[in-house]
C-alpha cells in the first residue's frame, strides 16, 4: 500500500513546521477525498501559514487516482487508497479505515468530496466528530445524486437567488446530519453551472477554515 509506505515519514517534516511556528499542535484531522481534494489543501495550506491551529494526520481515499492523494504525497502526508478493491468486503473496509483513522491518532474526521458513505463502525467510533462539506444550503439540494455539477444545475433551475455551504455532522445518510455552520452565496442572472461552482467553492476554502478555526478555539461546539 502506497501510504503505508509513507508511514510516519511523511508526518514527521509537519510537525517539525509546526514546532517551528512555536505553537503547539492543535486538533488532529484525517481527510476523505474522492478527487481533486482542494478544500483539504485549503485546510493544509492554511495550518502552514499558522492562519489555523490544527494538524492534518491522514488522508484517506476510494480513489487510487484521486488528486488528492498526489496533494498529500507532495504536503508529506500519510495517505491511504482504500476501497472495495483493497477490501472488497464492506466490513473489511471499515476495520481498515478505522484502523488507519486510529494508526494515525485522527481526532476529527473530515469529509471533503468523498463520494462514499463510512461504514458503522467507523461512524460509531467518531459519532459526533465528522464533518462534511456540502456546496448548497443544505436540507435544499442534498442526498444521493447531489454532488458536483448536478448541485448547481439544480439550484439555477430552480431559480434560486442565493445558494451556499453547509458543514454538517455525518451520520449515515448523505448530507443529513446536523447542520454546524452555513454561508450563503449569491446566484446571479447571468450565472452558469460552471461560474456558480467557482464561487461556491471559493467560499468553501474560506469557511471551511474559518469554521475548524471556530471549532479548535471552542467558540463552535458541534
Ligand atoms: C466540494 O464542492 C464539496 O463541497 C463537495 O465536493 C466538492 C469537493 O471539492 N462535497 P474538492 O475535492 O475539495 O476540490
Amino acid at each position: 500500500m502506497r501510504g503505508e509506505r509513507l508511514g510516519l515519514r511523511g508526518l514527521q517534516p509537519h510537525l517539525a513546521l509546526v514546532r517551528g511556528h512555536g505553537k503547539s499542535p492543535g486538533m488532529k484531522l484525517a481527510f476523505f477525498a474522492s478527487h481533486r481534494g482542494s478544500n483539504m489543501q485549503a485546510v493544509m495550506d492554511a495550518c502552514k501559514e499558522g492562519r489555523l491551529q490544527t494538524e492534518p494526520c491522514v488522508v484517506i481515499s476510494n480513489n487510487s487516482d484521486a488528486e488528492a492523494l498526489q496533494r498529500a504525497e507532495r504536503e508529506g502526508f500519510p495517505h491511504y487508497h482504500l476501497s472495495t478493491k483493497t477490501h472488497p468486503e464492506p466490513e473489511q473496509l471499515d476495520v481498515a479505515i478505522l484502523q488507519a483513522l486510529e494508526r494515525h491518532k485522527a481526532e476529527w474526521v473530515i469529509l471533503a468530496g468523498y463520494m462514499r458513505k463510512l461504514g458503522p463502525k467507523t461512524l460509531a467510533h467518531y459519532r459526533g466528530r465528522i464533518l462534511n462539506i456540502h456546496p448548497a444550503l443544505l436540507p435544499k439540494y442534498g442526498g444521493k445524486g447531489m454532488y458536483g455539477t448536478h448541485v448547481h444545475e439544480a439550484v439555477i433551475a430552480a431559480g434560486e437567488k442565493e445558494t451556499g455551504v453547509t458543514i454538517h455532522l455525518v451520520d449515515d445518510e448523505y448530507d443529513h446530519g446536523a447542520i454546524v455552520a452555513q454561508c450563503r452565496v449569491p446566484v446571479r442572472d447571468e450565472d452558469t453551472p460552471t461560474t456558480l461552482a467557482e464561487r461556491v467553492l471559493a467560499c468553501e476554502h474560506r469557511f471551511l477554515v474559518e469554521t475548524l478555526q471556530r471549532i479548535q478555539t471552542g467558540e463552535l461546539k458541534p
